[in-house]
């Protein structure tokens, strides 16, 4: 008999809705290949949901604060039922685009200069110090968000008008910009699975580039590398993905300008729904959508 899967998603991080896709989706192809599924909320329903249902195994599809950053994995872990992707400790690190800079730069993996901004210093000092450090135009972003949420390209001229506008952070990194191409590499337990190149028609690849498809972002498989750096970025990543610990399937974002790759963070939940770029690397490889979520959930029955 097939297992009882649980899918978790919504919740109540600003990647509610994407969240609720991937769900969803991931909930249908379950349902067609013949597994019982129930999706819940992380909410006070969730106890009850499980003690009626009796999920074999619960696939996490949640994003963002409280579904991919240790807290949810947390109170998963007391059931003592199987869940998908990292767990507690690699979530965290994961999420904090600080703490695992630090972890990416301790061990030599190419990322942005950087430094954080706590609102402590005055606006001209602020000037000086990226203008000594960083340089002109800078990303500003918060710590522990996704999907592009609160990312801006900011210049001397607009950058006070963006920091006080997402104040509610208290704590942002302002990271130096840099241009050239975005590529994005997926990872599946421990095995480098391939990569794909997003060519915005915006700025860059912010919210609406990512789920507008109005906004008509290009996405290219395979990416146009020589072997040597496909492979490199691609080492780049399994690297992070080992060194914090992830579990399942991780996908990393990096720019590469000038012949040099630039890490900006792994994701440990990425989006899932039959659009999302792990599912397109996937099916490239052969990997069709079930056959992916099989192997997540497979992977959740081993020990984090
Ligand atoms: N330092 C940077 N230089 C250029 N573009 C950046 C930089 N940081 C972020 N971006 C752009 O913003 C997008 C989202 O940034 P990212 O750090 O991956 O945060 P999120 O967790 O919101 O996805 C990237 O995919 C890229 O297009
Ligand atoms: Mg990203």
């Amino acid at each position: 008999m097939k297992k009882k899967v649980l899918i978790l998603s919504g919740g109540i991080s600003k990647e509610r809705l994407i969240s609720l896709d991937t769900g969803l989706q991931v909930a249908n192809e379950l349902k067609k290949n013949g597994y019982k599924v129930k999706i819940s909320e992380p909410n006070n329903n969730l106890q009850k949901n499980i003690k009626n249902f009796k999920p074999g195994i619960i696939f996490n599809a949640l994003h963002g604060q409280f579904g991919e950053d240790g807290y949810i994995q947390s109170l998963l872990d007391r059931y003592k039922i199987p869940y998908t992707h990292s767990g507690v400790l690699a979530s965290a690190i994961a999420m904090d685009k600080e703490i695992s800079k630090k972890i990416f730069l301790k061990n030599k993996i190419n990322t942005p200069k950087y430094f954080t901004y706590s609102y402590d210093i005055k606006n001209a000092d602020l000037i000086k110090k990226i203008k000594k450090k960083l340089k002109f135009p800078v990303v500003v972003k918060p710590l522990n968000e996704g999907s592009s949420v609160n990312v801006y390209i900011c210049n001397e001229k607009n950058i006070f008008r963006i920091l006080y506008s997402i104040k509610q952070y208290k704590k942002v990194m302002i990271e130096e910009f840099i241009g050239g191409r975005e590529i994005q590499v997926a990872i599946m337990g421990n095995k480098k699975l391939g990569a794909i190149e997003l060519k915005p028609k915006r700025k860059f690849y912010d919210y609406k580039a990512k789920y507008n498809s109005s906004a008509k972002t290009e996405h290219i498989i395979p990416v146009d590398l020589p072997k040597n750096k496909l492979n490199q970025v691609l080492s780049m990543s399994l690297k992070a993905h080992k060194l914090i610990g992830c579990k399942g399937v991780t996908r990393s974002d990096f720019k590469f300008e000038n012949g040099k790759f630039y890490l900006l963070e792994i994701n440990t939940q990425p989006g899932m729904t039959k659009l999302s770029l792990v599912p397109e690397i996937a099916a490239f490889k052969g990997i069709s959508f079930i056959k992916l979520i099989e192997w997540i959930l497979k992977d959740a029955t081993t020990k984090k």
